[in-house]
This record gives structure tokens, C-alpha cells and sequence, in this order.
């Protein structure tokens, strides 16, 4: 089945994938983040999308063409996506340096394109939402890192909101009420309009920093990077042990 990877901030390419073609993909939604690669990784073949785009200027969280990249994957054939997220701890379990696979989402963002639904397409899109990643490929990922030995922690609630700006410590306090593990700005449409598109879709976080108020660390955009760099590290190989197990693709 057919792979698509979106990658987060930190990944804005994938180390040792071989791209063998790059799709410039019109979609009745606008452009995607960038030409979508087609490479080979670890053996097998995937898609890969940086949310963020290729090109020097990052996109920010809350202008992504989401509707353009799941649109856009789903032209190329893609069956399945695995996404990385970026990610602020908001349970004090979930500290940087983490990776988490979420198993829930609280969805706070607001004037996004959340829905290919626009009234014309003769069907209304309710679609079942309970559970926001897929099941199977969940369960995939996870006895992926455990035959990998890729440290890593079963089940949180992503709570995605808005950005750019980062939260108020009493934001925060909200989100840990509201049962919150984590905080991120590109969790959602995303899932969301895999689902509508019927495109099975998990993800992976990199926790990356404590919540606001949650550490003792000042927010520091330096320190960032190096815990996503380390991160990025272990999300390859994780990548690694769950591609050698696909088989047919
Ligand atoms: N809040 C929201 N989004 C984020 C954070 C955070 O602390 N860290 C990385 N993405």
C-alpha cells in the first residue's frame, strides 16, 4: 500500500531517502506545500510532503494548504499517511525529547479550511470521527518501534490549536483540564481530511518543548532544534523498522 509521510518542523527532508521524482500537483484546492517527493526509503517506496514547504520561508502552521497536500497525496495514489508533528508536553510524563503516538485529538483551531465538504459535492461529509487515527496503522507504528527498540510512549490527547504564537501558562492549565497530553498547530484539519478522503492516517510526536508554565526551561528556539535533531534521528529509524515490515510496496 502506497505510503504517504508528511514531516513537521525539523524534518523538512527525510535523511537517506532516495527521491527518484518530484510531482508539482495542481489540486482543485490550491497548491500543496511543495512538489511532493517519490523516493525510496529503507527499500521501499513512499511520498514525501514537508507541511512547512521546501523553500526558505517556513509556511506557518495556520496557512497551510492542508486541503492542497491530502488532496494533492491522494492524486499520487497514496493509501495511507504517517505524519510527524512537532510538539509542546503538556502532561509532565511527555517531556522533549519524547516521541509520542497519539491516540486522540481536541481540535481548538479556528478559520482553517477544515473540510473538502463545500455544499457541492451532492453528499454531506459526517464523517465518523470517534477515532481520529487509524486503528491498524497505529497498532503498525507501535509494534514497529517496539521491534526497533525506538523509546517511545503509547497514547496521548494532541490538543491542536491555532499558532502561531505559543500559549499563556493559563491556556495551558485549560488544555491539561480539558485532558490534553500534548499542544501542536498542524495536528488538525489534517487528520480530519485524511479521513474524509478515506485515507487511513497516524501520527508521531516530538515533544520539543514543556507546555508554557510547565517547565523550569525558558521557550528557546535554539534548544529546539537540537532536541528535534536528535528526534528526527530516532523518527528515521522508526520509519526504518516500520517500512522493512510493509511488504508489497
Ligand atoms: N505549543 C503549541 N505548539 C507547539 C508547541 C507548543 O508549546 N511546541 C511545538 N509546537
Amino acid at each position: 500500500m502506497s505510503l504517504g509521510l508528511i514531516g513537521g518542523t525539523g524534518l523538512t527532508r527525510l535523511a537517506g531517502l532516495e527521491v527518484v521524482a518530484s510531482h508539482a500537483v495542481d489540486t482543485p484546492y490550491g497548491q500543496p506545500s511543495m512538489a511532493i517527493e517519490e523516493g525510496v526509503f529503507a527499500g521501499r517506496k513512499l511520498f514525501f510532503l514537508h507541511r512547512h514547504g521546501g523553500g526558505a520561508q517556513p509556511i506557518p502552521p495556520h496557512l497551510v494548504n492542508y486541503r492542497a497536500n491530502i488532496w494533492a497525496l491522494r492524486e499520487l495514489g497514496v493509501e495511507r499517511i504517517f505524519a510527524a508533528n512537532a510538539v509542546g508536553g503538556v502532561n509532565s510524563q511527555m517531556i522533549p525529547g519524547k516521541l509520542v503516538i497519539p491516540h486522540q485529538l481536541i481540535d481548538y483551531t479556528w478559520g482553517r479550511e477544515h473540510s473538502f465538504d463545500d455544499g457541492s459535492r451532492g453528499e454531506l461529509l459526517h464523517v465518523d470521527f470517534t477515532r481520529p487515527y487509524d486503528e491498524t496503522l497505529r497498532s503498525e507504528i507501535l509494534s514497529a518501534a517496539v521491534a526497533a527498540d525506538v523509546p517511545h510512549l503509547d497514547g496521548a490527547v494532541l490538543g491542536v490549536v491555532q499558532g502561531p504564537r505559543l500559549e499563556t501558562a493559563a491556556e495551558i492549565t485549560r488544555f491539561a483540564q480539558d485532558g490534553c497530553d500534548l499542544i501542536g498547530m498542524t495536528g488538525m484539519p489534517e487528520a480530519a481530511l485524511a479521513r474524509e478522503l478515506h485515507i487511513p492516517y497516524a501520527a508521531v510526536c516530538m515533544v520539543v518543548n514543556a507546555a508554557a508554565g510547565m517547565g523550569d526551561q525558558p521557550f528557546s528556539m535554539d534548544v529546539i532544534r537540537e532536541t528535534l535533531r536528535r528526534e528526527t534521528e530516532r523518527f528515521g529509524a522508526l520509519v526504518t523498522a516500520f517500512l522493512r515490515r510493509q511488504t508489497g510496496i
